[in-house]
């Protein structure tokens, strides 16, 4: 499985070149692209296995997924691309496979790096990323310090995330706020917490899309998820491609959303 390009000099116009027959690509209102969308990237075991091959190679194709939908997202001017990677449940597979997916996550960031860099990508990190095996963990701080002064897309990888893990994490901090005298528990409000979650600074998910079917949010942003649309679709995650993005985008742009108000 090819992993490692040197780089992508596709346009706008050049990436989104021919778009399947059926998919309304024209009625794209590209002035209204979600600010933050957000992939649950679930399948890639069930893709490998009805192909007869191992998981570790439905996780390596998953990343040639993920390469391009963040190059979609990119080219989309997409402000925010989330996507969740390793779930803090996930450590209850077989050591073999977290092993492995820990190896490819240090493997493929070595190898994606130049062309994070080159288009301008900032990264950064949901979850605990301090818990992870050292080469993993080293390369993703290289990999956050150098993309640290990035200006374009942020692109929030959830490792070793869990919403749960994550909104404990937040009222441990506001409690060490308050036992310090930096804050009041008068003045916790809601931002207050949005400000000790990992995605602090980040606008909430408008659109969140999970592959492989599941109806089901397996503890993934509980708390920015409560007005984001969801799209969910039976494809696995490695035969989810740029054209499946526009679906979403097109299903998204469809909805009305209304924020506990009544429609217009
Ligand atoms: C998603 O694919 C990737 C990770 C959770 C790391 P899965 O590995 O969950 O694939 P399925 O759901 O077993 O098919
Ligand atoms: C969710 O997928 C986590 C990631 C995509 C990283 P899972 O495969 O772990 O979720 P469940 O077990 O089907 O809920
Ligand atoms: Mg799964």
């Amino acid at each position: 499985m090819a992993v490692n390009h040197v780089y992508d000099d596709s346009t706008f116009e050049t990436f989104f070149a021919n778009p399947p027959e059926g998919l309304e690509f024209d009625a794209l209102d590209r002035s209204r692209i979600p600010r933050h969308i957000s992939c649950i990237m679930d399948g890639n075991g069930r893709w490998a296995t009805a192909q007869g091959l191992s998981r570790g190679e439905g996780h390596k194709a998953g990343i040639v997924s993920l390469r391009e939908i963040i190059t979609a997202c990119v080219r989309l001017g997409v402000e925010v691309m989330s996507a969740y990677a390793f779930s803090t449940e996930n450590w209850h597979r077989p050591a073999a496979e977290v092993n492995l997916l820990m190896h490819l996550f240090a493997q493929t960031f070595v190898d994606e790096l130049p062309l994070l860099k080159r288009e301008n990508v900032r990264v950064v990190f949901l979850g605990d990323i301090s818990a992870l095996p050292k080469r993993t963990r080293e390369v993703f701080e290289y990999g956050l310090n150098e993309t640290a002064h990035h200006t374009g897309m942020v692109l929030a990888l959830a490792v070793n995330y869990g919403a749960r893990a994550e909104l404990a994490r937040a009222a441990r901090l506001l409690a060490e706020d308050v036992a310090a005298g930096r804050t009041t528990p008068d003045a916790i409000d809601e931002a207050a917490v949005a400000s000790k979650l990992y995605t602090a600074g980040l606008p909430d998910p408008e659109l969140i899309i999970r592959t492989s079917g599941e109806l089901r949010l397996s503890n993934y942003l509980l708390w920015q998820a409560a007005y984001s649309e969801f799209y969910i679709t039976s494809t696995y995650w490695p035969d989810f491609d740029r054209w499946g993005l526009i679906d979403a985008i097109l299903t998204y742009q469809g909805r009305d959303r209304r924020f506990g108000g009544i429609h217009e």
